[in-house]
């Protein structure tokens, strides 16, 4: 066998197509590099034969994409020579920030909605050790506190408005291209802030304009319904899912977003919060693969489109699941039908559980 070199984070594996001076003290957890994983069952039950592949960026070091912009968006800010860094976020921003700024010895202030955001998210900011400010409103008015806030005290904004985030974040781009040989068809994803749409449209269009690939994908993007400004042409003043990754009303990159559709032919489309957590689950049940309620909704768009024929046979699909499930267990759990099955601690007992399940199962 062969060894294969330690792999030490996107910077270095994709310098070449980053916008870095040589000299950076890199930042990096190891991001990146994440599987690319091809559904086996979940598509047998379509209508039309497609191949669904998922970007499982719930494998990222702190369980969520945002670990791809905030290697770089740290690596600036350290280049910079500053010291303290602030992000409003529904969470999983918050958690990146915190444990890249505990990496690089900066302070990180993370302004969260109260009472809004998963636990496992809250925890990551709290070990990590960052300041978390709890603001009795949501992330869109904390957001605009934030971009204030920038403009009057030392403290460099990690929000995707951060133009070194989306650089980091189009990576994933580049790394499904490199293993599909070639861009996917259809490329389905979350949309909350904007940020990622906007980032893999950047990674395909720069591999496209470099003749590394001969075509992008269609852009297809999806929001529930209770915050989804996309769909309604305008922000939104009170967003409200269980998704609460994307329950954002004011998207920041709102016409890069549009851009990316346009240009890519491709479009936005909506989910309840029931068919948003049915798709979560179905991925859980059918393929082993947990991610948080936000990135499911990336699967019910791809079976949508595919079974009313929007996205046609043959077609090569990827979806990005941007964070892990266990990022809310308490969602997961609250929507879990699987038995819990209480018995005495006796091998009969057991036994017999175990027998009238496979009964039931027949
Ligand atoms: N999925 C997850 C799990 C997210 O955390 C987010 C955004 C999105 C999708 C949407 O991505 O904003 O680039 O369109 N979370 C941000 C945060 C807002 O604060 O963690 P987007």
């Amino acid at each position: 066998m062969s060894f294969r070199p330690r792999y030490t984070g996107l910077i270095e594996r994709y310098r070449d197509f980053l916008p870095l001076s040589d000299d950076a003290r890199i930042i990096s957890l190891g991001e990146g590099d994440t599987p690319l994983i091809r559904l086996n069952n979940i598509p047998k039950e379509l209508p039309a034969e497609v191949a669904i592949y998922v970007k499982y960026e719930g494998l990222n070091p702190t369980g969520s994409f945002k670990d791809r912009g905030m290697t770089m968006a740290i690596t600036k800010t350290v280049a910079a020579g500053n010291h303290a860094v602030i992000c409003a976020s529904t969470g999983n921003t918050s958690a990146s920030a915190a444990a890249y700024a505990a990496r690089a010895g900066l302070i990180a202030f993370v302004i969260i909605p109260e009472g809004k955001i998963a636990q496992g998210k809250l925890a990551q900011a709290m070990m990590h050790g960052a300041v978390i400010i709890q603001i009795e409103g949501n992330f869109d008015d904390g957001m605009q506190i934030v971009k204030e806030v920038s403009s009057q005290a030392p403290v460099e904004i990690v929000n995707s408005i951060n133009p070194f985030r989306l650089q980091g974040q189009k990576t994933a781009a580049f790394e499904i291209i490199e293993e599909l040989g070639r861009a996917p068809d259809y490329h389905c994803l979350p949309l909350g802030n904007a940020g990622n749409i906007s980032a893999y449209w950047m990674g395909y269009t720069q591999f496209y304009q470099e003749g590394i690939v001969t075509k992008r994908p269609k852009m297809c993007a999806y929001q529930a319904s209770g915050a989804a400004p996309f769909l309604r042409g305008h922000p939104v003043i009170n967003p409200e899912t269980v998704a609460t990754a994307i329950r954002i009303g004011n998207p920041q990159s709102w016409d890069l977003a549009w851009a990316a559709q346009r240009e890519s032919g491709g479009w936005f489309d909506e989910f309840s919060d029931e068919e948003i957590l049915a798709a979560q689950k179905l991925l859980a049940v059918k393929e082993g693969i947990f991610c948080e309620p936000a990135s499911a909704i990336s699967i019910a768009g791809a079976l949508r489109d595919v079974k009313s024929g929007k996205i046609p046979a043959g077609s090569v699909i990827t979806c990005t699941l941007t964070g892990h499930g266990l990022k809310d267990p308490d969602t997961a759990i609250k929507q879990s039908t699987g038995p819990v099955i209480k018995v005495k601690a006796t091998l009969t007992e057991v036994k017999q559980a175990i027998l009238a399940n496979l009964e039931n199962l027949k």
